[in-house]
């Protein structure tokens, strides 16, 4: 057989495994990498949306909850996984956004060591505060912080975070540097609020619904155009007197690049799918979430909405002078 004819029978063969493998698919479970810390805004949403996928593709959705650097670390361990189908990734605003300008060096590019796979959530971000915070209002709180900047301490989920990310621009508005203090998620500094070991954060309103309604913590305003129903009491912050912080979250599924188009596709359809599904949409939407329609779906939209991303956060971060190294 000469070489011509081994070559058409080898990528014959490559193309019937490619096409089997994609059929099969899935034959066993599939790891969902959750950059932070369990409890937080990320690992709530990948369990809820996770839960109705895991139905659809009749393999479970396995949470692995690789932490640290501001959600890079799962990122870049996301990017350098077998393109397979089997390693996916929930990320978001700051880890496939933000953290390109805030780390010179990021092992991955956001927009093309992914295969995105769909939006899956809108996180609004809340200005928060311990319980005791001495403010009753916006105003008296960037006040006080004003006033009292050097033993402040403002939490966040590290360098790359939406918390670290969204209060950087909510600080350069209020003309301050605090102390802040890192953690591997916004769950873990939720608890650290709720103690009042720190005295302020930025966080994604799936992770305050029940902390700000319980009075566990104060949330002082919410950084979109209009209220949430989730939590109705709550200003926005242009009531609140500080319309320039908007700032609205979102986290989203990823792939490794070079994961199988048809594969990518049946994940895709079953994120539809949950994102369609009653008790997944009442699960989100009562922890103040915005589920995206039609046109904010599917790979297209989560492509261009990660580079208008990465466009919109980059001057916001380079005006702050901050980066990671
Ligand atoms: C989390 O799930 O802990 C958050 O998404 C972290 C953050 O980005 O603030």
């Amino acid at each position: 057989m000469n070489f011509r004819k081994l070559a058409a029978a080898a990528l014959t063969l490559a193309a019937a495994t490619y096409s089997a493998a994609a059929q099969e698919y899935p034959a066993r479970p599939i790891t969902l990498i959750v950059p932070f810390a369990a409890g937080g805004p990320t690992d709530v949403i990948s369990r809820i949306i996770g839960d109705h996928m895991s139905k659809t593709l009749g393999q479970q959705l396995v949470i692995e909850n690789a932490v640290g650097a501001g959600g890079t670390t799962g990122s870049t361990r996301a990017k350098r996984a077998n393109p397979d189908g089997y390693t996916i990734i929930m990320g978001h605003l700051g880890t496939h956004a933000a953290s390109v300008a805030l780390y010179p060096n990021l092992a991955y590019n956001p927009s093309t060591d992914f295969e995105p796979i769909g939006l899956v959530a809108g996180t609004p971000i809340v200005i928060l505060a311990r319980k005791d915070f001495p403010a009753k209002d916006l105003k008296e709180f960037a006040a006080y912080v004003k006033a009292n900047e050097a033993k402040i301490n403002m939490a966040h989920a590290g360098v790359g975070s939406v918390s670290f990310t969204t209060c950087l621009l909510l600080n350069s508005i209020m003309g301050v540097k605090p102390t802040s203090v890192p953690f591997n998620g916004t769950g873990p500094a939720m608890n650290a609020l709720v103690g009042s070991q720190v005295d302020y954060m930025c966080d994604q309103i799936v992770n305050v619904v029940s902390q700000i309604t319980g009075g566990a913590i104060k949330g002082y305003a919410i950084a979109t155009p209009e209220r949430n129903a989730a939590l109705k009491d709550v200003p926005t912050t242009t009531e609140a007197g500080m319309k320039e912080f908007q700032a609205s979250a979102w986290n989203a599924l990823f792939a490794p690049k070079d994961t199988p188009k048809p594969i990518v596709d049946k994940i895709t359809a079953a994120l539809d799918k949950a994102l369609d599904d009653e008790l997944t949409r009442k699960r989100l939407l009562e922890l103040g979430s915005d589920i995206p329609n039609g046109p904010r779906r599917g790979q297209a939209a989560l492509a261009t909405l990660v580079s208008s991303e990465i466009a919109k956060w980059s001057p916001v971060i380079k005006a702050a002078g901050v980066s990671a190294n």
